[in-house]
């Protein structure tokens, strides 16, 4: 773990998402639910930031408003330091382009009738490649399946729920590596995986920041995850941001009662992925 924590410093970079008072509240009068209540934030190019939280913080919410499915209810959103205007059909697709997302269910993605190459294709064709020599094309997608660790040969003319589910959220990662947006993100995206593959999903999500210069927001309530993962974190509980800053200094100092109940809850941080302390021998009831 320690030669995961000597990495560039991606906290001072150029803003790319950022935040004021942003906020989202379901129903009104007696029933208004505050989900996301007046957050600040300040995202920078390649900055990798969890947010952390348990079910319900409002993690989903922000993460809408953030890809523009969801309107905010006040504040404002600024994108590479203006307002982010996506007002019209034309300028949320030209958004698009910059941010995209991974989520928790990755055969939820997508159509289970479109065949694999068909996924990456369509990649492809959005970044404007769609003039390109189909063996240009094959290139291209052999490298991006090749950067997730899958082979492109194998998954030709195969479906979705062919794949296992640590597979399919690779070949979103191999989407993303294609696409190349300006951010990525990832709404709990190793949560229906095994530990295994969980493991391999995130260093190839560090990788693809280290070679493309991304933003990633990981969105998760396993501050372990966090910790081994992210430059910054950001706690959010009951829909505000309790404490964020540096991954370490949060998570080896933190000052809000939640974040420390969090990491309570993970009673050995340093050991997340040592599992030689398990006793599996224990048969004796
Ligand atoms: N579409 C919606 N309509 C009404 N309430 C919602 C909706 N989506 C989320 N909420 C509420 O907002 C709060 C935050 O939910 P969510 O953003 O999904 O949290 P998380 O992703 O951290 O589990 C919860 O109280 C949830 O019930
Ligand atoms: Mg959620």
């Amino acid at each position: 773990m320690s030669e995961m924590k000597e990495r560039k410093d991606y906290t001072k970079g150029p803003l790319c998402l950022s935040g004021r008072g942003v906020t989202r509240i379901f129903g009104s009068g007696a029933k208004a639910n505050t989900a996301v209540d007046h957050v600040d934030f300040d995202f920078h190019e390649g900055e990798f930031v969890s947010i952390v939280g348990e079910s319900g913080s409002g993690k989903t919410t922000l993460s809408k408003m953030l890809l523009g499915l969801l309107n905010v209810s006040e504040g404002e959103i600024l994108f590479q330091g203006k307002p982010r205007d996506i007002s019209t059909r034309a300028k949320r697709n030209e958004y698009w382009k910059g941010i995209q997302a991974i989520f928790q269910d990755p055969f939820a993605s997508y159509n289970i009738f479109h065949k694999i190459d068909a996924v990456l294709l369509d990649c492809i064709n959005m970044r404007g490649g769609k003039n390109l020599p189909y063996e240009k094309k094959v290139e291209m997608m052999t490298e991006a399946c090749s950067f997730v660790n899958l082979k492109f040969a194998e998954l030709t003319n195969k479906y979705p729920f062919e794949l296992s589910g640590g597979q399919m959220q690779r070949l979103m990662i191999a989407r993303i590596f294609l696409l190349k947006p300006k951010i990525l993100l990832a709404d709990e995206p190793t949560s229906m995986v095994d530990a295994c593959s969980r493991a391999t999903i995130l260093d190839m999500l560090l990788n693809l920041r280290d070679e493309t210069g991304m933003t990633i927001i990981f969105i998760t309530h396993d501050i372990g995850l966090a910790y081994y993962i992210s430059d910054t974190v950001y706690i959010m509980e009951h829909g505000k941001f309790v404490e964020y800053g540096k991954a370490d200094e949060v998570i080896l100092n933190p000052k809000a009662p939640y974040t420390k109940r969090l990491i309570s809850d993970v009673p050995k941080i340093h050991e997340e992925w040592d599992l030689s302390t398990v006793d599996l021998s224990d048969d004796q009831y």
